[in-house]
């Protein structure tokens, strides 16, 4: 039998001489994503840096094959070494035996038990968010979110040891920082380097918001106070490999870590939930039925959660339609096969959600929000919210805790509605999130 060579991996139209296809990326890197899977087969290849291929694996087998099977052999590859740059090695941007110890580590604060501790917290402070916001004002609901968030996580993390100064210079650094990692996947290596404003500002908010963790970190190490949240438990966590506690260093690499994936994430689907209601009533009429049902007058708990299935259903359409990925990487260390393809070692590999879960292949009518596609059946095999494979989000429970608790609790407070006529775009930086999204806060009557 004579196995047939697989086709050559076409190389993407466009790239230019220093630049690769930077400047396609930053026109429109959604766009020029998106139009690489109308243009190109399962495999396609693009520069970000010159002189490195990047493949983009467009087929959801192959995606799959990259995750879950070679997911121990890979390396994470450009996007997270740009994260490395702010958060130090972390269990995000480790990979082989190092990444298993760290996510063991990490693995205790994320069990069923503990996360249903934490949606009490998680209410208190959406609830705190939503009396914040007088009817009537024009809310910029992306920030609030990003607050909200950050709040939801600061707390169960940190117990809320960051003082009202501490927690709005963090917030104000880390999107900075998110900002500035997503620009640098898209140019090339030269470009950080340049002497130029947004190098330096990106350089002095990574250290802001290193110090700022850093204090926390130290201030509860001398009270030693156990508080029973995360950072209590790295505390108390020892290193596998020299059987010492973890150092401080390592500890302010790890919070940072869960501060940085679960703040925009969550906060970019909060605010696409929001929009999606906002636009189609009888979704709103459905959510808000639901909630009566379920709730009656009651604040919602984590045992109410799973009964909210339609709310379920509207935050995994959101999931789909509006994911927060567009670009998560990995890189061959050695010769790979990935499907019928070998690669060399030192080979890029980037898959991108949002444009996966917009393939009309895979979810008919895509551009339409219907939760009820998600009413029967398993999801496509494209389907993958949290990734898939040994770097599978490690806080998808946590945050469809928190997306769930945070909607029950707004919902029944407040109606935000759009601005009319308004466009809401999405935009990707490190998270695609939308670009702005003001609304105007109305109380629920009766
Ligand atoms: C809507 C919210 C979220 C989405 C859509 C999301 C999505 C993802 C995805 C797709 C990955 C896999 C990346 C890869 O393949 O390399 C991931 C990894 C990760 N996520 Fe999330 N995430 C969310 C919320 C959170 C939250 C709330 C936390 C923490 C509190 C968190 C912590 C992490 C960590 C630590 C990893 C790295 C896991 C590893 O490599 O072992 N995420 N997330």
């Amino acid at each position: 039998m004579t196995l047939t060579a697989p086709p050559p991996i076409p190389r993407a139209a466009g790239s230019l001489p220093f630049l690769g296809h930077a400047l396609h990326l930053v026109r429109d890197n959604l766009g020029f994503i998106a139009s690489l899977r109308r243009a190109y087969g399962p495999l396609v290849e693009i520069t970000l840096q010159p002189g490195t291929r990047t493949v983009v694996v467009q087929d959801p087998a192959l995606i799959r094959t990259m995750l879950v099977d070679l997911g121990p052999s890979l390396d994470k590859g450009r996007f997270f070494e740009k994260m490395g740059q702010l958060l130090g090695d972390s269990v995000v941007t480790a990979a082989g035996q190092t990444h298993v110890r760290k996510r063991r580590q990490l693995q205790p604060a994320f069990t069923h038990d503990k996360i249903a501790r934490y949606v009490d917290v998680m209410r208190e402070e959406a609830a705190a968010a939503v009396a914040g916001w007088r009817p009537g004002r024009r809310l910029d609901v992306r920030e609030a979110m990003v607050g909200l968030s950050l709040s939801m996580l600061a707390r169960t993390v940190f117990s809320g040891s960051l003082d009202d100064t501490a927690f709005r210079r963090l917030r104000r650094d880390l999107s900075v920082v998110m900002n500035g990692v997503g620009a640098r996947v898209m140019l090339p290596d030269w470009a950080e380097r340049l002497p130029l404003p947004v190098n330096r500002r990106f350089d002095r908010a990574r250290d802001a918001v290193r110090a700022t963790v850093d204090r926390a970190v130290t201030e509860l190490k001398a009270s030693g106070h156990d508080t029973g949240d995360m950072l209590s438990m790295l505390l108390r966590a020892e290193d596998e490999e020299t059987g010492r506690p973890l150092t401080g260093h390592q500890i302010c690499s790890e919070i940072l870590t869960l501060a940085v994936a679960g703040t925009e994430t969550t906060a970019s689907v909060l605010s696409w939930v929001l929009y999606e209601l906002a636009r189609d009533p009888g979704i709103e009429a459905r959510v808000l039925a639901e909630l009566e049902e379920v709730l009656g007058d009651r604040p919602v708990a984590f045992a109410d959660l799973e009964r909210l299935s339609y709310l379920n259903r509207v935050v995994t359409e959101t999931f789909r339609l509006h994911h927060t990925g567009w670009l998560v990487t990995r890189r061959t260390a050695t010769e790979t096969r990935l499907g019928r393809w070998t690669l060399p070692a030192g080979t890029e590999l980037a898959y991108c959600q949002h444009a996966l879960h917009r393939d009309p292949e895979l979810f008919p009518d895509p551009l339409t929000f219907d939760p009820d596609r998600w009413r029967d059946g398993p999801p496509p095999p494209g389907f993958l919210p949290f990734g898939a494979g040994r770097h599978k989000c490690i806080g998808d429970r946590f945050a469809v805790t928190e997306l769930l608790t945070a909607l029950a609790t707004i919902l029944r407070e407040v109606r935000l509605v759009l601005d009319p006529g308004q466009t809401v775009r999405p935009v990707a930086r490190a998270t695609v999130r939308p670009r702005t999204l003001l609304m105007t806060v109305r109380r629920r009557t009766g």
